[in-house]
């Protein structure tokens, strides 16, 4: 059988972890987290004003911390209604520290007056890959449309599942998909099919390979 490879994933979400694990499941790879490797979640800086430059600064900050290849994903929501907020800040939409349902809710509340145009929305994730001996960091990208619904569905997934209606899903709320129907539509699936290949010429060590697909 195959030697394991562990990839350090820099995001001490539990949401986003179970559906990279998933998502990665038939690579050789085994996904830990900052905390397994250090024992806490350290803060990694997420100042930049893209979900790249937030993915390639992550994952160059778990891949400092800890010398494994680093994998990042920055993601969030963007509504047409709110000019492409809450965007990067999508996790502190609500404030600095934020549960997903006071996000959810603050979302409601700046959507109350606003039309079916306006809540249009898409989800939209990057990924960042940092490997040893590899200067630039890999990065694909996935993204997904619907519209914010004007209350919340369904129990599965996680942040704004429960309000973002996926186009072509006769009216369910993400939260109303199972995890496997998530992961076929998702912005995270489409950007962790996007990198599968790319982990995969990593781990059979052709570098240049994989910077090349990368573009
Ligand atoms: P990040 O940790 O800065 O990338 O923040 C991502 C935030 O975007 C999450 O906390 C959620 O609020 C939102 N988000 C990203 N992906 C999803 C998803 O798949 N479903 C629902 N919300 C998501």
């Amino acid at each position: 059988m195959a030697e394991l490879v562990t990839i350090v994933l820099a995001s001490s979400n539990e949401g986003k972890l179970a559906e990279l694990r998933s998502l990665l499941a038939e690579l050789p790879v085994q996904l830990v987290t900052l905390k397994d490797l250090l024992g806490e979640h350290p803060t990694l800086p997420e100042d930049g004003n893209t979900f790249e430059a937030n993915a390639v600064q992550k994952a160059r900050a778990a891949y400092q911390l800890t010398g494994l290849p680093a994998l990042a994903d920055d993601s969030g929501l963007e509504v047409t209604g709110l000019q492409g907020r809450p965007g990067v800040r999508s996790a502190r939409f609500s404030h600095e520290r934020a549960t997903d349902a006071e996000n959810n809710a603050a979302l409601l509340r700046e959507l109350e007056a606003v039309d079916d145009e306006g809540r249009v929305a898409r989800f939209r994730c990057v990924l960042a890959l940092v490997v040893p001996g590899v200067e630039q960091p890999l990065t694909v990208e996935g993204c997904v449309s619907g519209s914010i619904a004007r209350d919340s569905r369904g129990g599965g997934g996680f942040g704004y599942d429960p309000l973002f209606v996926v186009d072509g899903f006769e009216g369910r709320a993400m939260a109303e998909l199972g995890d496997a129907e998530k992961n076929q539509v998702s912005h995270r699936g489409q950007a962790a099919r996007a990198m599968k290949p790319l982990i995969a010429q990593l781990l059979s060590n052709q570098l240049d390979e994989a910077e090349r697909i990368a573009g």
